[in-house]
């Protein structure tokens, strides 16, 4: 399984040792120096890695993230840890709660929101506990109780706040909302974006990551910290937020992720007799964003497209969003084949030249291509791990674990990096990741 490095056994001590190293009490860091306080996907893929674990400590994980949960629903992209400094644009800078109605009373969060991705965890913390005794399994049973609510007024905050015209795709307002902030994907959309008067700040980030050829360009930050100002202006309310921001992308991969969640959603309401109609609400937001997923497809390939709500143009790029089908399905066989075939190929994970068969985030061959450069070409653990249990699901065994066995032998190395360059393996961006250590616990558990 591994051609360096430490031995599963080892590897899963260490990665359990490093959550425990990043874990605040109630919040584990997305990273200890980087990420010091809870990211809203990151906290759901560090439940998946807690799950196996312990069931009660995933729980508090999610229990936290939810207990920042704004007023309308949104789950917000960052929970502040108290007293925790190192991180910009830190509550200060975002002026939640001074500013925005919604924001909840008792946490500092920021005001954007992130990819939808917790009922994938809410379904490992069930699996798990289903292999313990009564009690682990009544503390997942409760969870379930007590945070449905907030699970559903979640899911139907995306689907109506963030979905406008209600044609299955979810819009975003930052391009951090995708979590893939300097994608090739929002290239184009952030060109249209003119970072006016942004107030004086100093980047943090640089300070952790000491080669900024690993990080966003100080022209990108100059851009997102712009964003803020737009979204301050209007007091993040929902419906301003449509028409004042100068960067508005209808995002595939999220949308593909929101049809996934809530299927996965309603299957664990109809487990635990959840309401009727709250289940029915799933599967309609699941079959909706479905074909809006489906719907930005070349018929002959099957890759999906963002769409630029400023320009009205779609955006075709050569990166995971491809892919964002296979994750939630609805294609048509013979073109879900051929781009199962592009994700193996050598645009992809085929490509000769790469140290594990795992797909890069955006692909070797493009113009867009840079190896070591965030989310513009390394390798991430968490996404490999996302499309591995994506299909297992599906029903691809076989895809699922040889994406497993190549993520297991990248992470062999013990850094548990935030992303890797693909060509050498070498670890990128911050250490000691908690998602890339979650991935690991899931894959081994
Ligand atoms: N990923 C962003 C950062 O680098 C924020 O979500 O700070």
């Amino acid at each position: 399984m591994q051609d360096r490095g430490f031995t599963p056994t080892q590897l899963a001590a260490r990665a359990a040792y490093l959550l425990r190293g990043n874990d605040l009490g109630v919040m584990t860091s997305a990273a200890p120096k980087l990420y010091p306080h809870m990211w809203s996907w990151d906290a759901a893929f560090v439940a998946v890695g807690l799950a196996p674990l312990s069931v009660e400590r995933a729980v508090v994980e999610l229990d936290t993230l939810l207990s920042a949960q704004w007023r309308n629903g949104m789950i917000p992209h960052i929970v502040f840890a108290n007293g925790v400094d190192g991180y910009f644009p830190g509550p200060a800078r975002w002026e939640v709660n001074r500013l925005a109605a919604n924001a909840p009373e008792t946490a500092q969060t920021s005001g954007i929101t992130q990819p939808p991705v917790h009922a994938i965890a809410v379904q490992r913390i069930l699996d798990h506990s289903r292999r313990h005794g009564r009690s682990t399994r009544a503390v997942a049973d409760a969870f379930l109780d007590r945070r449905w609510p907030d699970l559903m007024r979640w899911h139907r905050w995306l689907a109506r706040a963030r979905d406008l015209d209600g044609n299955g795709r979810i819009a975003l307002y930052h391009g951090w909302e995708s979590g893939m902030d300097n994608s090739p994907r929002w290239d184009a959309a952030y060109a249209n974006v003119i970072a006016d008067a942004v107030p004086a700040y100093r980047r943090e980030d640089l300070v952790h990551v000491t080669d900024p050829g690993q990080r966003p360009s100080d022209g990108e930050y100059a851009r997102y910290l712009w964003l803020l100002e737009e979204m301050k202006r209007v007091r993040y309310d929902d419906d301003e937020l449509a028409t004042a921001m100068s960067f508005a992308v209808e995002d595939v991969f999220v949308s593909a992720v929101f049809a996934l969640s809530c299927e996965v959603l309603a299957d664990i309401g109809e487990d635990c007799s959840k309401p009727r109609a709250d289940i029915r609400d799933l599967r309609e937001w699941s079959d909706r964003f479905r074909r809006g997923v489906v719907d930005t497809t070349d018929p002959r390939s099957g890759a999906a497209k963002d769409f630029d709500l400023r320009d009205g143009r779609w955006v075709a790029t050569d990166t995971l969003a491809m892919f964002a089908p296979l994750l939630c399905g609805g294609l048509d066989r013979p073109v879900e084949r051929v781009l199962l075939r592009t994700f193996d190929g050598p645009k992809f994970c085929g490509h000769p030249d790469l140290r594990y068969a795992l797909p890069p985030s955006t692909s070797p061959v493009s113009a867009d291509f840079r190896p070591r450069e965030y989310w513009r070409g390394p390798v991430w653990p968490v996404m490999t791990w996302l499309f591995s249990w994506a299909f297992a699901r599906r029903g691809w065994a076989e895809r699922a674990n040889a994406l497993r066995a190549e993520g297991l032998r990248q992470a062999a190395d013990g850094s548990f990096a935030e992303y890797y360059e693909p060509f050498t393996g070498e670890p990128l961006g911050s250490m000691q990741q908690s998602w890339t250590a979650a991935a690991v616990l899931d894959w081994l558990g």
